[in-house]
């Protein structure tokens, strides 16, 4: 097939579209190549490097209709990643993030009306932001949802969100598809749209479509210079640098840590659906790690003390735990063993030891809590 990847040129995309390559794919990336993400000069950019040159790439906007339509019209699969992924970042660029993320899905709506017979299928890189805090279980009230948390009741410690009918204690679940969606965070918001204007206009044209919702991915090839996003990125450069972490609210948030390579296997197996199959799947490990256990999986992994503070602070957002759950990938495709999370990291810790510097300052770190100090979304202790 001819494969069209909209932002292919970042760390899921790349991998991605290697795999699709090397499965003998004609695979097309097109992608801004956004200076946070790869740096000033794209050549030097490690998954710009890894594209190769089987793969061709097409320096383009996914918000420009005059470079995607063509792109779409030779295509028979197109896949879609171009994304501002930055959760705090987007509580202040709000207008960045609505423009990149929610334009740019449109623009591809826009193209597929002329394409619409020719294409097999849409896949669309969606992000378990979608459900905001997720689902909870209450002792008296059974299942709930509860809304986005308070910064008065943070700030109060109060980290774990409270039953909305009672305010009493709550026990986190893992969130399934048919979750309801109430994302507490500019970029959730606009992943939602992305998920909804694809599905509605896929559904429109007849075009089968896929949209994953992928939990914390990490692995090789993910951006070491973004300060905005990518903890395990940020954490294991702090801790190679022997810079002390500063772990937000109690260290005890959770996060379901997906490894590169399963997502990429889902990539992949995305085109293996029946073609009258339109679906949406969670794609995590199943697993929820502290935020402390995170420190010290990168710590051993990279043979230092794991120097970190627990700061008390948050950010405007910011979820409380996450972990999917996968009973409908593996209704889809059957059962996988994921990559544990230990050994997942020592892969990451391993690759980027390898990395030539240029990687993520603990000053551009910094920076990118004080703007979100600066705009008032940094609350808590210092
Ligand atoms: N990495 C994660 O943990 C994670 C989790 C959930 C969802 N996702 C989603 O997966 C997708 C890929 O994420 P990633 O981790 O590879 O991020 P990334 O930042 O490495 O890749 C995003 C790519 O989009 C490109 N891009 C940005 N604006 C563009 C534009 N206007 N036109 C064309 N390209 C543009 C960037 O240059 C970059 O190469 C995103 O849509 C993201 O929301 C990622």
């Amino acid at each position: 097939m001819k494969i069209l990847m909209i932002g292919g040129g970042g760390f899921i995309g790349s991998a991605t579209a290697q795999a699709l390559s090397e499965a003998g794919h004609d695979v097309v990336v097109a992608d801004i190549f956004d200076p946070q993400i790869h740096g000033a000069d794209i050549r030097k950019s490690p998954t710009f490097q890894k594209l190769g040159k089987d793969v061709e790439i097409q320096v383009a906007d996914a918000r420009d209709p005059s470079a995607m339509e063509p792109l779409v019209r030779q295509a028979d699969a197109v896949y879609f990643f171009a994304a501002g992924t930055g959760t705090g970042q987007s509580m202040y660029q709000v207008r960045r993030y609505c423009d990149v993320n929610v334009m740019g899905a449109a623009v591809l709506a826009e193209s597929l009306a002329a394409h619409r017979d020719g294409l097999k299928r849409v896949v669309l890189s969606s992000s378990r932001a979608v459900y905001g805090e997720g689902a909870y279980q209450c002792a008296a009230h059974g299942n709930v949802t509860p809304a986005g948390r308070t910064a008065e009741r943070i700030s109060a410690g109060n980290w774990e969100p409270s039953c909305p009918i009672c305010k009493g204690a709550l026990r986190p679940l893992a969130s399934k598809e048919t979750d309801a969606l109430l994302p507490t965070s500019i970029y959730g918001t606009t992943k939602l749209a992305q998920e909804q204007i694809l599905f509605q206009s896929c559904q429109g044209f007849g075009i089968p479509f896929v949209a994953y919702r992928y939990q914390n991915v990490y692995g090789p090839g993910q951006s070491l210079r973004n300060p905005y996003t990518g903890i395990l990125s940020i954490f294991s450069q702090l801790l190679a640098k022997r810079e002390e972490v500063n772990v937000f609210e109690d260290g005890l948030p959770t996060r379901d840590f997906v490894h590169i390579a399963d997502i990429v296997h889902y990539n992949v197996r995305a085109l293996e659906l029946p073609p009258s199959e339109s679906v949406i799947l969670n794609v995590g490990s199943g697993r929820g790690v502290t935020l402390i256990e995170v420190v010290k999986a990168l710590a051993a992994a990279l043979g230092v003390d794991a120097g970190y503070r627990i700061s008390g602070e948050f950010r405007a957002g910011d979820i409380r735990h996450a972990c999917a759950d996968l009973s409908a990938l593996a209704a889809k495709f059957g059962a996988r063993k994921f990559i544990r999370f230990e050994d997942g990291v020592r892969d990451l810790v391993d690759w980027i030891s390898r990395q030539e510097s240029g990687g993520l300052s603990g000053l551009a770190y910094r920076k990118s809590l004080d703007e979100m100090r600066e705009a008032g979304l940094l609350g808590g202790s210092r």
